[in-house]
């Protein structure tokens, strides 16, 4: 893991001064790195009867597309406002560098459908809880919010409901 781990990287001050940004680049363009990335956390969920992943733009649907193909189930995005076509339900949220707004098609899910959100890091908790929020909505049940990384110092899990949240490397 810590393998894992060394291979992100840090870059002070980006988007905005203070913030040490992880920057999992490093991480995706290297085969090993992601392959194993991918596999430890898909294994996580084989044999749970997973009906969909949900994947959070843009970072989040990079790991939401490959748990998808490994579990054999489909991928839902959420996504920035004005990029959907159908008719959405939206939510505003605060980030660890900024407010935001996110959309999801409003047939998204059934209700009881088994779901697994993916993203690619946990700061805040900010982005995570809003989309926990908008997936409650629809009346389906949250198996697991799921992270390549998390930045416990900001404590983002405590937004989150308590036992559903899994990071394979943590900061
Ligand atoms: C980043 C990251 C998470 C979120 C985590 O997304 O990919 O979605 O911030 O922060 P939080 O826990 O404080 O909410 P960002 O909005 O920067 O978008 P991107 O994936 O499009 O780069
Ligand atoms: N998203 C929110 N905070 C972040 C950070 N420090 N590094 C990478 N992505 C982030």
């Amino acid at each position: 893991m810590d393998q894992l781990k060394d291979i992100i990287r840090n870059i002070p001050d980006f988007p905005k001064k203070g913030i040490v940004f992880k920057d999992i680049t490093t991480l995706l363009a290297d085969a090993k790195s992601f392959h194993r990335m991918v596999d430890l956390l898909a294994h996580r969920y084989v044999g749970e009867k997973i009906d969909q992943i949900v994947g959070i733009e843009a970072r989040g649907f990079i790991l939401g597309s490959a748990l998808a193909y490994k579990l054999g189930t489909g991928i839902t995005l959420v996504r920035k406002p004005g990029k959907l076509p159908y008719k959405t339900r939206s939510i505003s949220y605060e980030l660890e560098y900024g407010t935001d707004t996110l959309e999801i098609h409003e047939d998204a899910f059934k209700k009881g459908d088994k779901v697994i959100i993916a993203d690619d890091l946990l700061a805040t908790g900010g982005t995570m809880a809003a989309v926990v929020d908008l997936v409650e909505q629809f009346g389906a049940e949250i198996h697991e919010c799921a992270f390549m990384a998390e930045l416990e110092f900001l404590e983002g899990r405590s937004k989150l409901p308590e036992g559903k949240v899994y990071s394979l490397l943590k900061f």
